[in-house]
C-alpha cells in the first residue's frame, strides 16, 4: 500500500547514498555559527547509509548526544518486531503508527517536561512519554483513537483489572454456552454489523458487550471487544486492513496457502484478546512512571491545550488512509461518533490539487495553533515522508528554522508493503 511513495524519493535517496556517504552538512552549520545562515535553511542534514551500523543504545541518549550519532536505519535484526510492539504498543491494531523507539530517542535527547502530539493516533508518543516520566498531551479527531490511547496510558488497580477480565471471560463462557443452541440469538438492527459478521459471531460480540456495564474498567473491555470484532469480521485472513466487501464463501487464502472459510465465531478472539490485553497492560504498568497524560478528541487546528516544550508527531499523509474507516467496526459496535469530515488528508478525499492545497493549509493551521502553547526554546519534531516537499512551505509560513533533518530508510513495517520506503525526522525551532 505504500508503494506509491517510493519512486522519486528512492531516486533522491540513492543519489545521496552514491554521492554523499555519511553526509553531514557541516559547512552549513559553520555558516550558521558565523551568522550567515539564511532564515529557515537547514542547519544539518544527516543521511547515514543503510549499511552502516544503526543506533540501538537508546538508554544512553541525553541532551549531549549528537544528531550525527543517530543512524536510524534499523533493520529487523536491530529492532525486532517484538521490541517495536512491546507491551501496550500492540494492544489493538492501528494502521499508520510510528515505532516507539523513534519517540524514545527524541524525548531522551530533548528532555521536555511536557510533550504534545497533535495527531496522537494510537498513542505511541504518550506511551513513550509515560515510560520516561514525561507529561504528555495528545489530540486526535478520531474518538476510537482517543479511546485506544486512553486505555494504553490510564493507571489501573491491576488486581482489580485482572479480576474483572477473568470474570467477564468466565461470565461470557457460561452465558454463551447457555444461549448457543437457542434461537433467537442476540441480534441488532445495525446494517453494517449485520453485513460484516456471521450471525453467531455477532451474537457473541453483542453478548460480551452486554456484560461490560457490570465492570469498572469498561473502556479496557470495550477495546478487547473491538479487537475481537476486527478479527471476527467476514474478511479474508490476509485482508484485515482494507476489506472491500464481506467474504461469505470459502476462498484461496494467501496467508495460509489453503482454502479458508470466513470466520463464523468471535468467542475464541474474545478470550484470547482479553488475556493478551491484560498481559500487555500489566507489563506496561511495571515499566511506566508517574506522569500526566491529557487527551483531547478534537480538531487539532483549534484545540486549546496546556503549555508544552516539545511537539512530536507524525501527521496523516495526503490521500493515503481513512483513519475513521479503518476502525469502522468499532464505531458501529461501540456507538462512537465519527468526525471523518474533519480528518486531514483522508484517502476518501483523494490527491487532487485541491486536496493537496487543503492538506497543506490544514497542516499549517495545526502547527500554527500548537505554537501558541509552546514554551520558549521549544522544538517541533515531525516524522514524515515528504516526497512532494509540502513541509518546507509549512515551515517557512510558520517562521520556523529547520535545525536538523535526519533521513531514515524504513525497512519493514506492518501491513502488506514490501517495497522500500523512506522518511525524515524534521527538527524545527520557532
Ligand atoms: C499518522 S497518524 C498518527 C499515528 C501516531 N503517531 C501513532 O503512532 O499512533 C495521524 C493521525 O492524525 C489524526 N487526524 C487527522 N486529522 C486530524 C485533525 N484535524 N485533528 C486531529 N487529529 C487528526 C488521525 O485520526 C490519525 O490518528
Amino acid at each position: 500500500m505504500y508503494a506509491s511513495f517510493d519512486n522519486s524519493f528512492t531516486h533522491l535517496l540513492n543519489w545521496y547514498i552514491n554521492n554523499k556517504k555519511n553526509y553531514y552538512n557541516k559547512d552549513v552549520c559553520d555558516m550558521e555559527a558565523r551568522g550567515k545562515c539564511m532564515q529557515n535553511a537547514v542547519s544539518s542534514v544527516y543521511n547515514p547509509t543503510y549499511e552502516s551500523e544503526p543506533f540501538v543504545d537508546f538508554e544512553t541518549i541525553g541532551p549531549s548526544t549528537e544528531i550525527e550519532e543517530l543512524n536510524l536505519n534499523w533493520q529487523e535484526k536491530d529492532l525486532p518486531e517484538r521490541i517495536r510492539t512491546k507491551h501496550v504498543h500492540r494492544l489493538h491494531p492501528y494502521l499508520g503508527k510510528f515505532i516507539p523507539q523513534l519517540v524514545e530517542i527524541f524525548l531522551r535527547k530533548y528532555e521536555p517536561k511536557t510533550v504534545y502530539d497533535p495527531f496522537s493516533g494510537s498513542g505511541t508518543t504518550l506511551v513513550e512519554a509515560k515510560s520516561l516520566g514525561i507529561n504528555s498531551v495528545g489530540c486526535d479527531i478520531s474518538e476510537f483513537n482517543v479511546l485506544l490511547s486512553k486505555v494504553k496510558t490510564d493507571d489501573y488497580d491491576i488486581l482489580l483489572l485482572e479480576k474483572e477480565v477473568k470474570d467477564i471471560v468466565k461470565q461470557f463462557r457460561i452465558k454463551n454456552e447457555n444461549t448457543l443452541d437457542r434461537s433467537p440469538i442476540l441480534t441488532t438492527n445495525n446494517k453494517y454489523l449485520n453485513t460484516w459478521f456471521a450471525p453467531k459471531a455477532l451474537h457473541e460480540l453483542l453478548l460480551f458487550q452486554s456484560l461490560i456495564e457490570d465492570y469498572e474498567y469498561q473502556d479496557v473491555l470495550k477495546l478487547f471487544l473491538s479487537r475481537s470484532a476486527r478479527s471476527a469480521r467476514l474478511t479474508k485472513h490476509f485482508d484485515l486492513d482494507f476489506p472491500k466487501k464481506p467474504q461469505t464463501e470459502p476462498y484461496d487464502c494467501f496467508k495460509h496457502s489453503r482454502v479458508c472459510k470466513p470466520v463464523e465465531i468471535a468467542s475464541k478472539f474474545l478470550t484470547r484478546y482479553s488475556y493478551d490485553g491484560l498481559k500487555r497492560i500489566k507489563e506496561f504498568s511495571e515499566v511506566k512512571n508517574d506522569a500526566s497524560v491529557e487527551l483531547f478528541c478534537h480538531d487539532s487546528r483549534t484545540v486549546k491545550i496546556p503549555n508544552f516544550d516539545v511537539l512530536f508527531t507524525s501527521p496523516p499523509y495526503l490521500g493515503l488512509i481513512d483513519y475513521h474507516e479503518q476502525h469502522r467496526y468499532a464505531y458501529e459496535l461501540l456507538g462512537l461518533t465519527s468526525r471523518d469530515d474533519e480528518e486531514i488528508g483522508p484517502a476518501f478525499k483523494g490527491r487532487s490539487n485541491g486536496a493537496k492545497d487543503d492538506y497543506v493549509t490544514k497542516i499549517y493551521e495545526v502547527f500554527k495553533n500548537a505554537v501558541k502553547y509552546m514554551n520558549e526554546d521549544g522544538r517541533i519534531i515531525i516524522v514524515v515522508a515528504d516526497k512532494k516537499d509540502f513541509y518546507s512551505s509549512i515551515r517557512d509560513d510558520l517562521g520556523a528554522i529547520e535545525e536538523h533533518k535526519i533521513s531514515r530508510h524504513v525497512n519493514r513495517r506492518t501491513g502488506r508493503r514490501n517495497s522500500a520506503f523512506y522518511e525524515d525526522v524534521l527538527i524545527w525551532k520557532v
